[in-house]
C-alpha cells in the first residue's frame, strides 16, 4: 500500500481592497443577490454572482421551501439560470457571499458539496477553470483558482 496524497491552495485576501476590480464588483452583486435570499428556515442567506465570457453577470441567491429538501442553494440558483439563459457561455468567476441573518459572519464560507459537484459539471464542460471566490458577511475572501481544487477526484461523465 502508498499513501496518495492530495493538495489543494487556496488564496486569502485580507479585505475587498486587496480583489481585482472585477472581482470586487462580482462581490458587490452577490451582496445584492444574498439581500434577495428567501431563508426563513435557516436564517442565513447566501448570494452568488457569475461573471460569464460574454460579459454578463447572472446572480441567485438562496430559495428556501417548508419541504426543506426542496429549497435550493445560491450557487446552484444562480449556475443553473446560467446555463439556461447562456447556454454557449463559459464561466470565468463566481462569487459567494454567505452568512446569518442573526449574527456576523467573519469567515469564509465555501460552497457546499453539492454545489461543488454541480459547479464542476460545468468546468468539465468548458474545459477551463472557474475561479471561486467566497467569503462570510465580513473578513476574509478566499479564492480557489478552479473548482477542481474545491472538490479533488471529482466524478464526472468521463466515468458513466
Ligand atoms: N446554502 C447555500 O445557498 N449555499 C451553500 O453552499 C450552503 C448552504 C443555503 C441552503 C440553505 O438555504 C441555507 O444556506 C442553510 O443551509
Amino acid at each position: 500500500m502508498k499513501a496518495l496524497k492530495i493538495e489543494t491552495t487556496l488564496f486569502v485576501f485580507e479585505n475587498e481592497n486587496e480583489l481585482p476590480e472585477d472581482v470586487s464588483k462580482l462581490i458587490d452583486l452577490a451582496k445584492k443577490a444574498r439581500l434577495k435570499a428567501y431563508a426563513p428556515y435557516s436564517n442565513f442567506a447566501v448570494g452568488a454572482a457569475i461573471l460569464l465570457d460574454n460579459n454578463e453577470v447572472v446572480t441567485g441567491s438562496n430559495q428556501e421551501n417548508a419541504s426543506y429538501p426542496s429549497g435550493l442553494c445560491a450557487e446552484r440558483t444562480a449556475i443553473y439560470y446560467a446555463g439556461a439563459k447562456y447556454p454557449d457561455a463559459k464561466i470565468l468567476k463566481i462569487a459567494i457571499v454567505a452568512g446569518s441573518l442573526k449574527f456576523e459572519t467573519s469567515q469564509p464560507i465555501p460552497p457546499c458539496g453539492a454545489c461543488r459537484q454541480a459547479i464542476a459539471e460545468y468546468e468539465v464542460n468548458q474545459k477551463t477553470n472557474i475561479e471561486i471566490y467566497f467569503m462570510g458577511t465580513s473578513g476574509n475572501i478566499l479564492k480557489s483558482n478552479s473548482l477542481e481544487n474545491l472538490l479533488p477526484l471529482i466524478f464526472d461523465k468521463s466515468q458513466l
